[in-house]
């Protein structure tokens, strides 16, 4: 049993492999339905129990369909249906529950520290589906979908951020490190990635490059990715933020100075962060890149139980 927390913590060799997993069953089940399920089901009779404490679409829909496609099942509660929710059950007691019925639990949090607690108190194996400090299934789904793209190896490539420094982008930051990939960040000053992130890039001998003008960020870029200026954890001055990133909008000006054949990724929802008219050109990916999810993830699922080919 493994869990699937932060991509910091996970080998590089371990992501590497869900992602030839993931790449294989994609491929595999090219002809199959939706709901059929891949050969030898190899998660017959086991259930995933999904968690959700803030909004979610493609997160849910995702996990649903990797779990019956490997051939269980999942039920989805959100936490306040249920008893700790309301402060009226421990989340020791709660995770024992879980454990008891379930076989694999899919939590997306508000709390970093919840996370933590339910990885001490759980039997079965955890997946990060989205905390304040990362978003890790999201961002080797994303890894995925640039090597499927391009056709080439990541490292090979060159990354930028334009945006806020939130979950989304400490992952990205992690999987640079894993994956040895160039990774510009473009962001106003005060809202660079935060010293203890910098530090463990730093601890693992790698380098991001931080510019506080977009168009530096983007310039010779194979990917540019965004992501909503206010995140869901976000307890700001909405207008304020907004404005302190008023210059890095995503629009064709800045998609002119990268690589001709740049594309542009956004794990979604949007907001304005990026303009139509890059959103819906050729460029944008970002509804391939949502499906891959379902691959990406029926291979995490396949980690956590031990059961990567
Ligand atoms: N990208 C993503 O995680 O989407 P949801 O919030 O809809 O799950
Ligand atoms: N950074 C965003 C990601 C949403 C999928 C958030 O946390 O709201």
């Amino acid at each position: 049993m493994k869990h699937f927390l932060h991509l910091k913590d996970i080998p590089a060799k371990d992501l590497r492999k869900i992602l030839v997993d993931a790449k294989k069953r994609k491929q595999k089940r090219a002809k199959l339905n939706t709901l059929e399920i891949d050969k030898n089901a190899p998660l017959k009779g086991k259930i995933l129990i999904q968690m959700f404490e803030k909004s979610s679409l493609r997160t849910r829909l995702s996990f649903y369909l990797a779990i019956r496609q490997l051939g269980g099942g999942t039920i989805t509660l959100r936490s306040n249906e249920l008893h700790i929710g309301e402060g009226g059950e421990s989340l020791e007691d709660t995770a024992k529950i879980l454990s008891t019925y379930g076989d694999g639990f899919m939590l997306r949090t508000d709390s970093d520290e919840k996370v933590e607690n339910f990885k001490k108190y759980l039997l079965i194996p955890m997946i990060n589906g989205l905390s304040p400090s990362s978003h890790p299934t999201q961002v080797l789904s994303d890894v995925f979908t640039v090597e499927e793209i391009k056709k080439k190896p990541i490292s090979k490539l060159n990354i930028t951020w334009i945006g806020d420094s939130n979950n989304v982008l400490n992952s990205l930051i992690a999987a640079s490190v894993k994956f040895s990939f160039r990774l510009n960040i473009g962001c106003p000053k005060k809202y660079k990635p935060k010293k203890f992130i910098l530090d463990w890039v730093k601890k693992n001998n790698k380098k991001v490059y931080i510019f506080n003008d977009s168009k530096k960020a983007a310039k010779n870029a194979d990917i540019i990715f965004s992501d909503k200026v206010i995140s869901l954890n976000d307890k700001v001055d909405k207008k304020k933020k907004a404005k302190h990133f008023a210059k890095f909008k995503i629009d064709k000006k800045l998609l002119s100075v990268a690589k001709k054949d740049c594309i542009f990724l956004h794990c979604l929802p949007r907001g304005s962060e990026v303009k139509k008219d890059v959103f819906e050109s050729k460029n944008s990916k970002v509804w391939q890149q949502a499906l891959n999810r379902v691959h990406v993830q029926k291979s995490i699922l396949l980690y956590c139980f031990n059961k990567l080919r």
